[in-house]
């Protein structure tokens, strides 16, 4: 297979590059490397890696890269992906997070891709009615990052029904692991082990009692190729449906804490369930936070 992944240089990306190469597929990214970092790359480059420093959100641009790649499946995952810049520049998010799926799926329509996979976000249920949340629940967002994702996921359904290209999103939970970058969206682990290397205090926006669903970027990864390989269309949440609280987490890093005032934005409870995921890629989350913590000290 040839694979085109989108924010390949990122975190998540560069696992899934990884992932990809050694399930022996093609690999080319796109990333324009804003966020990204070659250096993430460094045994993918070794393998071949096909690198296209491109912009997602120029449409000429990606379907050229998408002429020299001819991609039987895309992984579209570079966004804007901090909450707190969405509040701040909603429209550069939704220049990104939206336009930059619209010219995904376009340049797909254009050479004829039978498959994308979008990298969506727990962050569109809001602060939802039922934990674990279930798929179905309503779409809340509480920020232009949430919608932004959530209108991706639209253009997604859309170009299925219109242009018969099939596409999944997958609603990814607080991802950590190797190589997260401490200023992402789920920089907290990444933030809490920096901390804890370096024995510094952990600054905790809110009372600490906010809740997060943490998955580790390997069974994320796993998520993510199943997904490549399967018909099924629509969403899934890929999470590990436990909910740990931001306190719960620093004390798992012994941290000394010191609070701060909440900020907007943020949601109170966050913890999905995997059931569909289960039943529909043969995939659940294999790694206790425990044990992921503790490859990262
Ligand atoms: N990290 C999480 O917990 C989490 C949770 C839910 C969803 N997601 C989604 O997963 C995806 C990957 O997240 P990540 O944590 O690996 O973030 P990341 O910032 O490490 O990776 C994103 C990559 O996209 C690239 N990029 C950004 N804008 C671009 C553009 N306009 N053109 C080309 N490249 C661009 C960046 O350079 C970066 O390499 C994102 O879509 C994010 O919204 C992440």
């Amino acid at each position: 297979m040839r694979a085109l992944v989108t924010g390949g240089a990122g975190f998540i990306g560069s696992h899934l590059v990884d992932a990809l190469q050694a399930a022996g597929h093609d690999v080319a990214v796109v990333d324009h490397l804003s966020r990204g970092h070659t250096r993430n790359l460094e045994r993918a480059i070794g393998r071949g890696v096909a690198i296209h420093k491109t912009d997602v959100t120029d449409v000429p641009a990606m379907l050229a890269v998408f002429q020299a790649v001819r991609p039987d499946a895309v992984y579209h995952l570079a966004a804007q992906i901090d909450v707190r810049r969405s509040i701040a520049d909603p429209s550069t998010d939704a220049h990104v997070n939206i336009g930059g799926t619209a010219a995904v799926l376009e340049a797909a329509r254009e050479v004829g891709t039978p498959r994308v996979i979008l990298a969506s976000t727990a962050g569109v249920y809001g602060d939802p009615g039922t934990l674990p949340t279930p798929e179905h629940s309503p779409i809340a967002p509480l920020s232009p990052y949430g919608a932004s994702k959530a209108a991706a996921e639209s253009y997604m359904q859309l170009f299925t029904r219109l242009h018969g290209i099939s596409t999944l999103a997958l609603r990814m939970a607080n991802v950590y692991g190797p190589r997260q970058d401490p200023h992402g969206e789920a920089g907290v682990v990444a933030i809490f082990s920096g901390a804890a290397r370096e024995g510094r205090t952990a600054t905790i926006y809110g009372d600490g009692t906010q809740t997060r669903d943490y998955v580790h970027v390997s069974d994320v990864v796993r998520a993510f190729v199943a997904a490549g390989r399967s018909p099924v269309t629509g969403v899934l949440n890929v999470a590990t449906g436990q909910e740990t609280s931001v306190f719960g987490l620093a004390k798992q890093f012994g941290l000394d804490m010191q609070f701060m005032p909440g900020r907007a934005g943020e949601i109170q409870r966050s913890c999905l369930n995997p059931t569909a995921a289960a039943h529909s890629l043969g995939w659940r989350a294999e790694v206790v936070l425990a044990d992921g913590l503790e490859s990262l000290r």
